[in-house]
């Protein structure tokens, strides 16, 4: 299995609304959610979104401790009043740390890899990495959110202009 070439900003298409999958689309596309997988693991990332590899498209994959999680068309339905802040870091901008609200519970509406609806509530972390990945197929990044940046100001200043250096890990 490939895996898939991670885009770093500033690529416009990290910036750029992902185009929903028609339903009937979904079964095409099952080797690239298996690439999209494999990616996510060989990166160490807990989620990753189309646009991250160069797919305008709305899908992402988390990982989840049942294994991986593959939804389309993903959708935040309900949103707890309650947030909290915790630190997250991007596939797509590298060494770049920084501290972000999100809600604490979210129900998330999608398509999964068969098509089929799924409706689900998740908390915490996972309602993070989920917040996380639904805001690439809008286009928006955890730096947009960030109240600090922790880790990495430097290196981001960097990827902004242009200038930054391919991951050190890239194959
Ligand atoms: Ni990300």
């Amino acid at each position: 299995m490939p895996v898939l070439t991670l885009r770093i900003i500033p690529d416009p298409i990290l910036r750029q609304p992902a185009k929903a999958v028609a339903s009937q689309e979904i079964t095409k596309l099952k080797s690239l959610v298996v690439d999209m997988v494999q990616t996510m693991d060989a990166s160490k990332g807990v989620g990753l979104a189309a646009p991250q590899i160069g797919r305008s498209l709305q899908l992402i994959v988390v990982s989840t401790i049942d294994g991986p999680l593959a939804l389309f068309n993903p959708a935040i339905s309900r949103r707890s009043l309650r947030t909290e802040l915790g630190e997250e870091g991007c596939l797509s901008i590298p060494g770049v740390f920084g501290r972000v609200r999100r809600h604490v519970r979210v129900q998330v509406s999608g398509l999964g890899p068969d098509g089929a609806k799924i409706v689900f509530t998740a908390k915490g972390f996972f309602a993070r990495v989920i917040q996380h990945e639904v805001d690439h197929l809008n286009g928006t990044l955890f730096i947009d959110r960030a109240k600090v940046i922790t880790t990495g100001g430097g290196q981001l200043q960097r990827l902004l202009e242009g200038k930054g250096e391919a991951p050190s890990d890239s194959q």
